[in-house]
């Protein structure tokens, strides 16, 4: 069982390789194989949502898959939300709308956030809480975050810019 695995898939937008152990979390591989810190680990067990990431658009627990799941697979962790460092118009609320305390659910908030308004552009204050109910903000944060949230909808559907480095 101990058996290394030959892995390779995009990591915001990138090419990657690795050799890994069947039981290596896909949050553990980002982390210390790619050194991509940014997704970070609060439970481990599927309960925070701090390891939110996307695969393949759609936004899953790092900390409940193995890196061997993703094989083949497309993957964009907070980093490659904005690939070319500028913040999106998503961050740029957080920022404005002071969604962030000690900052330690951000980048699952934020990643659960940018699936959510993809798939629905036009949401409620009730389905933007709904949606980020599976994220949990130890400092309490959720109404800040719910505006910022909010907020982008609206500039987007008022015709705003879709944010600097947003990936398609
Ligand atoms: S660390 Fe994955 S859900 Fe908490
Ligand atoms: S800002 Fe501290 S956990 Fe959310």
């Amino acid at each position: 069982m101990n058996d290394m695995v030959r892995i390779q898939l995009q990591v915001n937008g990138a090419n990657v390789e690795g050799t890994v152990e069947p039981r290596l979390t896909l949050a553990d591989f980002l982390r210390e194989h790619l050194d991509l810190t940014g997704t970070h680990l609060g439970c481990e067990h599927g309960v925070c949502g701090a390891c939110t990431v996307l695969l393949n658009g759609d936004s899953v627990r790092a900390c409940l898959m193995f890196a061997v799941q993703v094989d083949g697979a497309d993957v964009v962790t907070v980093e490659g939300l904005a690939p070319e460092g500028a913040l999106t118009d998503l961050q740029a609320n957080f920022r404005r709308h002071h969604a962030l305390q000690c900052g330690f659910c951000t980048p699952g908030m934020l990643t659960t956030a940018h699936a959510f308004l993809r798939e629905c552009p036009c949401p409620s204050r009730e389905e933007v809480r709904e949606a980020i109910s599976g994220n949990l903000c130890r400092c309490t944060g959720y109404i800040p975050i719910v505006d910022a949230i909010l907020a982008t909808a609206e500039a987007r559907n008022d015709g705003g810019a879709q944010g600097a480095g947003e990936p398609k």
